[in-house]
């Protein structure tokens, strides 16, 4: 009996001790026997902070910094001008990839394909893809199966991405599909490269191919690569 009772006092304790309190406010900080992360060093929104040399909490963007693919308006907003992030999503061909219900190969409208572009599509492609991808393309990057384990990464200098009569082949529009939604084992990159590097990052796929499989006589492989050699240092 003694014990009956000492058990019935035991479990009245332990509903009160969990159930007991839920909702109730404390002012003090509540005693945590496992601290997973509650208490962590952090500046607050909007609050003062030491840290600081002027004491505000919440810092302003470093200036002349610009947000990743922030368009500044050309004329002024009462003109009509926006403020373009460049991350739209409609269904034409520059932002899908998409014609109808195929796949576009070419570039769209909107861009233009030049040495700046051709650049800005190296550049691009070396900081998100070349680590899988390789910096020729041959989808042979440090991560790859070579060296670090991601199995069957696309080699883009296979038929179907270089020869327009393979089954598989992937016209430019694909690729850009690729880019922005990813496919099968690889994750899109939509979120961090606005619309128009996606077609740049394009642009120098083809520019790779074209290294790999036109003579090196053949003029227009010639003005590609004297275009593309790193400008001069400047002295
Ligand atoms: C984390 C590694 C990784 C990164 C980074 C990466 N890819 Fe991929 N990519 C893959 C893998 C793996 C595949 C094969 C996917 C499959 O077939 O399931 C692939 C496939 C592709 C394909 C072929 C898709 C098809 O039609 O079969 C293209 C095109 C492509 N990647 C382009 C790019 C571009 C351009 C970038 C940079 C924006 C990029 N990838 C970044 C791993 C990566």
């Amino acid at each position: 009996m003694r014990y009956f009772f000492f058990a019935c006092l035991l479990a009245i304790v332990l509903v009160i001790g969990f159930a007991g309190f839920r909702g109730d406010k404390f002012s003090r900080p509540p005693i945590l026997l496992l601290n997973d992360m509650n208490n962590q060093a952090k500046v607050k929104p909007q609050a003062s902070n030491a840290f600081f040399a002027d004491g505000v909490g919440s810092r302003k963007p470093v200036v002349a910094t610009v947000p990743m693919g922030l368009t500044i308006p050309s004329k002024p907003a009462a003109e009509g001008g926006y403020v373009s992030y460049g991350f739209s999503h409609g269904s034409d061909y520059f932002n899908s990839g998409r014609i109808g219900e195929f796949w576009g190969d070419g570039f769209p409208e909107q861009v233009k394909v030049d040495e700046a572009f051709l650049r800005l599509g190296q550049e691009r492609y070396n900081i998100n893809c070349a680590i899988c991808h390789g910096t020729s393309g041959n989808g042979k990057g440090i991560t790859s199966a070579a060296q670090y384990g991601i199995a069957n990464i696309a080699n883009f200098h296979t038929p179907g991405f270089t020869d327009p009569k393979a089954l598989d082949y992937r016209a430019n529009g694909s690729i850009y599909n690729t880019i922005n939604l990813g496919k099968g084992l690889m994750s899109g990159y939509g979120a961090s490269i606005p619309v128009k590097e996606r077609w740049a990052i394009v642009a120098w796929v083809r520019a790779m191919q074209l290294s790999r499989t036109a003579p090196l006589a053949d003029p227009s492989v010639k003005e590609v690569w004297t275009a593309l050699q790193p400008p001069a240092a400047v002295k």
